[in-house]
């Protein structure tokens, strides 16, 4: 059987950690060469994504030594969690430079290859944080709601070339970046509530999105936000369990 991604050429940025290198794992796996960045870290190129310079070198190291790129995935991510009136400049300044202004370098880098080769699909990583406000992230939420509006544009403007650019929209994701909250039981308890799937997601599920929306399977899909939440965005109770709504919709609906 033929493999999703054979001898398509991929760059995935933070591919040292968690998603990223999750994803770059995943492609190589079915048949896709992979070059992974990261600011860190072994068995890749060190790239760092606020930098054009850098990101443009990384894009150039990949056509240099696979001729072509076909495919690139956005993943590289930091966030700030705090009160919003002691945010410093300095944080909500790097939030938006990695997550906002890195991923725009590299899509333009990128697409400046693609062009020149037909075309390619571009997956960039935002959040559900980029379809509604989360609490005390406003940097992280700021930028990934300009990742999903970024996406859109481009989806428009690299069309004709033959790119497409989805974003996909994790939710709560288990890895190196959410670790923390696993420290206390009842954040997996209160998780089970809220979370329709009934579970964390794993940075597998969000990989097989992206192989989808990096793969010839979505030929036609260009400028979507995915949500990868487990229908948490989909659902939004009063209350946080079944025994709780029901007695709710009991007291307050009745015809
Ligand atoms: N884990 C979640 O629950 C979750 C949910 C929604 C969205 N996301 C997004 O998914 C992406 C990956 O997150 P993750 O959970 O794998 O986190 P992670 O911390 O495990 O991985 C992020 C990687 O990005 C790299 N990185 C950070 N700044 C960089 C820079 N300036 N240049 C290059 N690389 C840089 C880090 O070194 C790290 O390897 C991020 O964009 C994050 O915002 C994660």
């Amino acid at each position: 059987m033929s493999r999703l991604l054979q001898d398509r050429v991929a760059l995935v940025t933070g591919a040292a950690s968690g998603i990223g290198r999750q994803i770059a794992e995943r492609f190589a796996g079915e048949g896709a060469r992979v070059t992974g960045c990261d600011r860190a870290g072994e068995a890749m190129i060190i790239c760092d994504v606020r930098s054009p310079a850098e990101v443009d070198a990384a894009v150039a190291h990949v056509v240099a030594t696979e001729g072509r790129l076909d495919v690139l995935v956005c993943s590289a991510g930091v966030r700030e969690i705090g009160d919003v009136y002691e945010l410093a400049s300095e944080e909500w300044e790097n939030v938006i430079a990695v997550n906002l202004s890195g991923t725009f370098y590299c899509c333009q880098a990128a697409a400046r290859a693609m062009r020149e080769t037909g075309g390619g699909a571009i997956v960039n990583i935002s959040s559900v944080g980029g379809l509604i406000g989360l609490a005390r992230r406003p940097a992280y939420t700021a930028a990934k709601h300009g990742v999903v509006g970024l996406t859109k544009s481009l989806a428009r403007d690299l069309g004709p070339a033959g790119i497409r650019v989805n974003a996909i929209c994790p939710g709560l994701i288990r890895t190196p970046l959410t670790e923390q909250y696993f420290a206390e039981d009842a954040f997996e308890d209160g998780l089970r509530t809220v979370v329709p799937q009934g579970r964390a997601g794993t940075a597998a599920d969000v990989a097989d999105v992206a192989l989808f929306l990096a793969s010839e399977q979505s030929a036609y899909v260009s400028g979507v936000a995915l949500t990868v939440d487990g229908g948490w965005l989909a659902e939004k109770s009063f209350a946080a369990n079944d025994a709780a709504a029901e007695s709710f919709l009991g007291d307050h609906l009745v015809s």
